[in-house]
């Protein structure tokens, strides 16, 4: 199963509903991911700090990722970075099983005109030095607000075809990376043996 991060746990978000929207590419193209929304995750991380002596709330979410085939990573700029909630749940991932080999993308929104290009050049250095496979082709939105409506729909078309070629290959990524047994479950099984 692949998880798409919903980076912020803000009332409302757009991530959010741009998180549902990106599940309904990969739907489409015959695979369910499912969402790991953080205004869900945080009422875990508000009775912490865990940092690896996790409470029975936040363990469904560290296992999500641990077994996780791929990450879809939606990530609004808050105050030129990533909303402090996503590094905070990173923060609480074990280490360094959570990232090793993992596939991840990222998609950026932003209200003004670099779409999230910040925060996700933030998370790139994080996965990287996580030694997480990082798909190159990322999806920029700024101006979300005029790109996201209030029912969640993409309403620019080019916006809409970066999505789905984005969710294609990412697909192609993962499956290649699966198949030469160099995806984080095949590396972590083969370290058990
Ligand atoms: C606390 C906060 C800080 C923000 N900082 C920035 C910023 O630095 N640059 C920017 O372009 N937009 C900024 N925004 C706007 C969001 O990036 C924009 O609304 C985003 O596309 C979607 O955020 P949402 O998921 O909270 O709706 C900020 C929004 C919030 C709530």
């Amino acid at each position: 199963m692949k998880y798409i991060i919903s980076g912020t746990d803000r009332v409302g978000s757009s991530t959010l509903k741009l998180s549902k929207y990106i599940q309904s590419i990969y739907k489409n193209q015959g695979e369910d991911v499912e969402i790991i929304d953080l205004a869900e995750v945080k009422p875990y991380l508000h009775t912490g700090p865990h940092y690896g002596k996790e409470d029975s709330g936040l363990q469904p979410y560290l296992e999500k990722i641990l077994h996780s085939e791929g990450l879809i990573v939606v990530c609004p700029e808050y105050n030129g970075s990533m909303p402090g909630i996503l590094k905070y749940f990173i923060d609480h991932l074990k280490f360094p099983e959570s990232f090793e080999y993992r596939p991840v993308c990222f998609v950026g929104l932003s209200a003004g005109m670099f779409g999230g290009l910040r925060p996700v050049e933030h998370l790139q250095q994080i996965f990287g030095y996580r030694n997480a496979f990082i798909f190159p082709e990322r999806v920029f939105i700024m101006a979300s607000h005029k790109v996201i409506d209030s029912e969640g729909q993409v309403v620019d078309e080019t916006i809409r075809g970066l999505l789905a070629q984005q969710a294609t290959q990412f697909r192609k990524f993962t499956s290649a990376l699966t198949m030469a047994n160099l995806d984080a479950n095949s590396v972590i099984s083969a370290k058990k043996k």
